[in-house]
C-alpha cells in the first residue's frame, strides 16, 4: 500500500481539468423563477480532499448560502402558488408539454456533465469513473421516465365501460414536493424522487444534502429555463431553521428523503397533518452477505468486496456484514484478504483507484473507535493495512470473529469496514436478518439449488430484495426498490416512482346519450386536458 502521507499533494500539482470551473464561491439559489445572489452569511464547502498546503481540514471549493426560515418560506410559498391547487400552469399543462418542458431541461443537464463530476470528486470524494457513472445514470433515468410517463398516459388515454358507467382514468399530481436526498448520490438519489415528482406535475422545494450542495448549482439555470416560475425551488441551509418550519407549515404534501429513519421520524411528526402527508422514504439498511457451505469462493469474493466497498462502503444498498459458513471462512479470509489489499487506495481522478477519502469529516474517527470496540470484545483484523489512516483517509479493515456484543455487528457503518460472522448452522443468519431494524436486501452466496430456494422463500417476506451470487444493489433503475421495518416506505423504480408521486383520479358518467355527447365534444375539441383521449408517439 502506498504511503498515505504522500497521496495529497501541493494544489498547483493537480491538472485543472479536475478542478472544478465555474462554481468557486457559488453564492446562488433558485426561488419562484429567480437566480437569486445571496448575500447573507456563507456556509463554506470543505472538500474530504486535502492538498498538500492544507493542514487541519481538507480544501475549501465554495459556500453556498445559509439561509434562514425566511427563505425557506418564501420558496415553499413560491411552490405553493406555482401548484396553486393543482390551477397552476405546471399542473395543468398536458402531458406532452410537461415532458418537452423535461426534455429542454435533459438537454441542459448534458452540457453541465465535466463539471458536475468535477464537484462530485471534490464535495464527496467519489472517483472520477464514479461521478461519471452517477451522472450518466441520472440522465439515463431521466430518458426512461419521459418513456414511462409516455406509457402512462398512453394507457390512460382510453375509456373504461363498467355497469353502464364510463370513466377516464388517469392519475393526477399530489402538490408541493419536499425533496432531500442523500450525501452518497447526491445528484442520483435526488433525482430519482425530483424527476418523477416533477413530470407528474408536482410543484418541489428541494434541499441538497449537507455535502454534495455545489454540484448542483450549475443545474440551476436549467431548471429555471425549462419549468415555469416557482415549480422547482432551491433551500440551503441548517434543518431546524429551513425545513422545521416548511413541514410544520402543514403546506407539504409529499415528503420525499433519503437518509436516516431518525431524521425521518422527526420531520413526520413536525407536519400537522400527518395523514395528509404521503411519504416516499429511503433509510437505513445493513443488508447480510450469506455465504453457504458450497459457494464459489471467486464469485463470494470478488461480490462481497465490490458489495462492501464500492464508494468505501458509503452506499445504503452496500453489504454491511458477511456470515460465512465455518468451513470455508479461512479461506474466504485469505482471499478476501488478498483482495482487499490490492485496492488502490488515492485521489479520485487517479487511474484505477477504488479507496478515496471519506466524505464526512467524522468519519475515520468513527470507524476507528468502531474497530477498536470489536477488538477489546474478540475481534480481530484480518488485513496488514486494516484501519491504516490518514486526515481523510482510511484503509478497509476485515474484521473476523464478529458477534453480537459489538456495535459493528448491528450499526450501519457506511463506511470501509467488512464485519465477518462465522456460523455452523443457516438459522443463525436468518435469525439477525430477522432480529434486525433493517430489512433492505440480502445476499446469498452457493450452488445448492435446494437450500437457495430454502432461503429464498425465508428471505423474501425479511427483506425487499434477495440477490443470488451477487452483491446487494439498487440498480437496473426499472426494478422496485424499496425496504421493510426501518428502511423505506414506498417503492422507487422508474415506473413506481410516477405513481408514489400521483394518485388515480377519475372521470365518471352515466352512460346517458347526453352524458355521452358531452364526454364526446370534450374530447373531439380537445376541451380538457385531462379528459382526453390524444396518444403521446
Ligand atoms: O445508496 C444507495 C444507492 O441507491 C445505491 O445504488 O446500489 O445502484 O449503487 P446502487
Amino acid at each position: 500500500m502506498k504511503d498515505l502521507k504522500k497521496i495529497f499533494v501541493p494544489y498547483e500539482s493537480i491538472d485543472s481539468k479536475f478542478l472544478p470551473q465555474t462554481t468557486k464561491f457559488t453564492s446562488k439559489y433558485l426561488i419562484n423563477g429567480k437566480l437569486g445572489e445571496w448575500h447573507g452569511d456563507l456556509h463554506q464547502v470543505i472538500s474530504p480532499i486535502f492538498t498538500a498546503e492544507d493542514d487541519e481540514h481538507g480544501h475549501i471549493v465554495g459556500t453556498y448560502p445559509k439561509m434562514g426560515t425566511k427563505e425557506a418560506m418564501a420558496a415553499l410559498d413560491a411552490a405553493v402558488q406555482a401548484y396553486n391547487h393543482g390551477y397552476g400552469e405546471w399542473p395543468a399543462m398536458s402531458v406532452a408539454e410537461r415532458i418537452n418542458c423535461m426534455r429542454k431541461f435533459v438537454l441542459m443537464m448534458k452540457e453541465q456533465r465535466d463539471e458536475i463530476a468535477r464537484l462530485l470528486m471534490w464535495e464527496i470524494g467519489k472517483s472520477l469513473q464514479d461521478s461519471y457513472k452517477e451522472f450518466d445514470r441520472t440522465v439515463g433515468y431521466i430518458n426512461d421516465t419521459i418513456e414511462a410517463m409516455k406509457d402512462l398516459d398512453r394507457s390512460s388515454s382510453r375509456f373504461t365501460i363498467s355497469e353502464g358507467i364510463l370513466a377516464q382514468i388517469r392519475r393526477a399530481p399530489l402538490g408541493v414536493v419536499l425533496c432531500m436526498g442523500p450525501f452518497n448520490y447526491p445528484l442520483n438519489e435526488t433525482f430519482t424522487t425530483l424527476i418523477p415528482a416533477l413530470i407528474m406535475g408536482n410543484t418541489i422545494v428541494f434541499k441538497p444534502p449537507k455535502l454534495g450542495v455545489l454540484l448542483l448549482t450549475p443545474l440551476l439555470n436549467a431548471f429555471r429555463e425549462a419549468f415555469p416560475a416557482g415549480v422547482v425551488n432551491t433551500i440551503y441551509g441548517r434543518g431546524k431553521e429551513v425545513i422545521t418550519p416548511i413541514m410544520e407549515s402543514g403546506k407539504v404534501d409529499v415528503l420525499a428523503f433519503i437518509g436516516s429513519s431518525k431524521v425521518a421520524d422527526v420531520l413526520k411528526k413536525e407536519h400537522p397533518h400527518p395523514h395528509r402527508l404521503k411519504c416516499v422514504l429511503g433509510l437505513d439498511a445493513k443488508n447480510p452477505a450469506i455465504i453457504l457451505k458450497d459457494a464459489d469462493l471467486d464469485t463470494a469474493v470478488k461480490e462481497t468486496l465490490l458489495g462492501s466497498l464500492s464508494f468505501n462502503g458509503q452506499r445504503c444498498t452496500a453489504l454491511k456484514i458477511i456470515f460465512v459458513h465455518e468451513d470455508i471462512a479461512e479461506s474466504y479470509l485469505q482471499k478476501l484478504s488478498e483482495a482487499v489489499e490490492n485496492l488502490t487506495i488515492g485521489l479520485p481522478w487517479e487511474d484505477g483507484v477504488s479507496i478515496t477519502p471519506l466524505a464526512e469529516a467524522g468519519k475515520p474517527d468513527y470507524l476507528t473507535e468502531m474497530i477498536a470496540d470489536a477488538v477489546s470484545k474478540g475481534a480481530t483484523v484480518v488485513n496488514p493495512n486494516g484501519g491504516k489512516r490518514y486526515k481523510s483517509l482510511f484503509f478497509p479493515a476485515i474484521l473476523k470473529n464478529v458477534n453480537e456484543t459489538m456495535a459493528v455487528f448491528r450499526e450501519e457503518q457506511f463506511g470501509p469496514i467488512i464485519p465477518v460472522v462465522t456460523f455452523k448452522d443457516v438459522d443463525e443468519p436468518l435469525n439477525y436478518v430477522i432480529g434486525s431494524n433493517y430489512g433492505q436486501q440480502a445476499s446469498i452466496f452457493g450452488k445448492d439449488s435446494q437450500q437457495i430456494a430454502h432461503l429464498i422463500d425465508i428471505l423474501v417476506n425479511q427483506v425487499c430484495r434477495v440477490n443470488v451470487n451477487a452483491q446487494c444493489q439498487r440498480g437496473p433503475d426499472i426494478f422496485p426498490f424499496t425496504g421493510r421495518k426501518d428502511s423505506a416506505e414506498g417503492t422507487l423504480s422508474v415506473s413506481d416512482a410516477l405513481r408514489v408521486f400521483s394518485i388515480r383520479t377519475l372521470v365518471a358518467t352515466k352512460g346517458t346519450d347526453l352524458n355521452k355527447e358531452i364526454f364526446t365534444e370534450i374530447v373531439k375539441d380537445n376541451k380538457s386536458k385531462f379528459l382526453n383521449t390524444d396518444f403521446i408517439f
